[in-house]
């Protein structure tokens, strides 16, 4: 069998896209690929296309295989364009007999391409095809993470083509788990759920129940990103059972950005407060980290600690940025404060707590703001926020365990 080969006719004719850096904003340094899938069957099935820009790709793995034109179905799990981009094309190239989708997807893919043209077979949760010697059933995970999003399940062989979920951004020659150090497929995989999936918690309860409740015999796991799930399937399944269950480290993360280094004095000092806590603590200057890394960070993190000095009567714009970014998410189930200096008008500090109360975050204290340059005296009070901030996650964590 070869390395593109899950299993003995079902092959990947996915893509692998070295370069791309900015996926809508979450920063994609170690690449992606645009996975699809090919099943040589009695009825020739491709799931999945690419992004258009690799098109080509796509249909030059197809030939190495078959004739396009021999394909009968075509399955298409998810319809944003990262991998439906090329679905004109490829309807175009290969002619199928069926096009197959949820109903979501159906209305997704006219509004999309507006061709009612196209020869639609629409399957909901339980319906199943046969391909010839191969039973495909189909899972709808609506919201997880588009409402067209769905699972197609290969019975006979146990693989799950999973769509975006358990994808990871890992652009890599290699196509399974097992080819590649299991640490940078996790950390992508955090990576990927923390951006993507994050504030679709509930959901995500919701499926891995559904998930356990059919009781499938899940021998590997096909997502549309990254490598192919057939050793570390456990691993990955606990990761998203721990992750959507809001569950944190006794950690705290000093998220700030500074104007002339009094915000950061401060930071300094809350973070030796939290340590003088028993509790972990790391800083993260919004000058160096990127948004979404800093997301990944944040799934885990017990607290969030959130500084900015006042700049034109509101926030620096990186951290206002930010703001924004972490608010879609919905992160849950943490403590946080606020600090920041100032010169005159100084909202840092209200503007932070609004910020914290609207996402629902437990604010475990008022906030510290100091004019122009904390003194000695000042950073003492820092050292005794970051005190009260330790305790409050250590009392949040036994409430977790307990
Ligand atoms: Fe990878 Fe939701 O697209």
């Amino acid at each position: 069998m070869g390395n593109k080969e899950l299993a003995n006719g079902i092959h990947w004719v996915g893509a692998i896209d070295w370069d791309v850096r900015d996926f809508h904003g979450y920063s994609t340094l170690a690449g992606t690929t645009y996975n699809a899938f090919l099943i040589i069957d009695e009825k020739i099935t491709l799931i999945d296309t690419v992004k258009r820009s690799h098109f080509d790709d796509l249909m030059f793995q197809i030939r190495e295989l078959i004739d396009p034109e021999t394909i009968d179905y075509l399955i298409i799990n998810h319809v944003e364009l990262d991998h439906a981009g090329s679905l004109s094309d490829v309807v175009e190239a290969i002619k199928p007999e069926k096009l197959i989708c949820s109903p979501m997807g159906e209305k997704a893919i006219l509004e999309h391409f507006h061709r009612d043209d196209w020869p639609f077979q629409v399957v909901k949760t339980g319906d199943t095809i046969s391909i010839g010697k191969r039973t495909l059933s189909f899972l709808e995970t609506r919201m997880l993470h588009w409402p067209d999003s769905m699972f197609t399940y290969a019975v006979e062989d146990g693989i799950l083509f999973a769509s975006d979920a358990f994808g990871q951004h890992l652009a890599t020659s290699e196509r399974f788990d097992d080819q590649v150090p299991l640490s940078e497929v996790m950390d992508q995989a955090a990576k990927y759920y923390a951006n993507i999936l994050y504030l679709y918690n509930p959901l995500v309860r919701k499926l891995l129940a559904k998930v356990a409740e059919m009781n499938l015999d899940i021998r590997m796991i096909a997502p549309d990103h990254g490598v192919i799930f057939r050793t570390h399937i456990n691993e990955i399944l606990t990761a998203y059972d721990e992750w959507s269950k809001n569950r944190f480290d006794e950690k705290a993360l000093i998220i700030y950005d500074t104007m002339w280094h009094s915000t950061e004095k401060m930071a300094v000092a809350i973070a030796r407060g939290i340590e003088q806590a028993g509790v972990f603590s790391e800083m993260i200057n919004l000058k160096v980290h990127h948004r979404s890394d800093v997301m990944t960070k944040v799934l885990n993190a017990g607290a969030l600690v959130l500084g900015s000095p006042t700049l034109n009567n509101g926030l620096l714009p990186r951290m206002a940025g930010f703001l924004m970014y972490m608010r879609g998410l919905k992160p849950q189930n943490k403590v946080a404060a606020a600090f920041g200096s100032y010169g005159w008008s100084g909202e840092c500090v209200k503007l932070l707590n609004e910020a914290i109360q609207d996402m629902r975050l437990e604010l475990v204290d008022e906030g510290l703001r100091f004019k122009y340059v904390p003194t000695d005296e000042d950073l003492k009070e820092c050292v005794a926020l970051g005190r009260r901030i330790g305790e409050a996650v250590k009392q949040r964590n036994q409430q977790q365990d307990g």
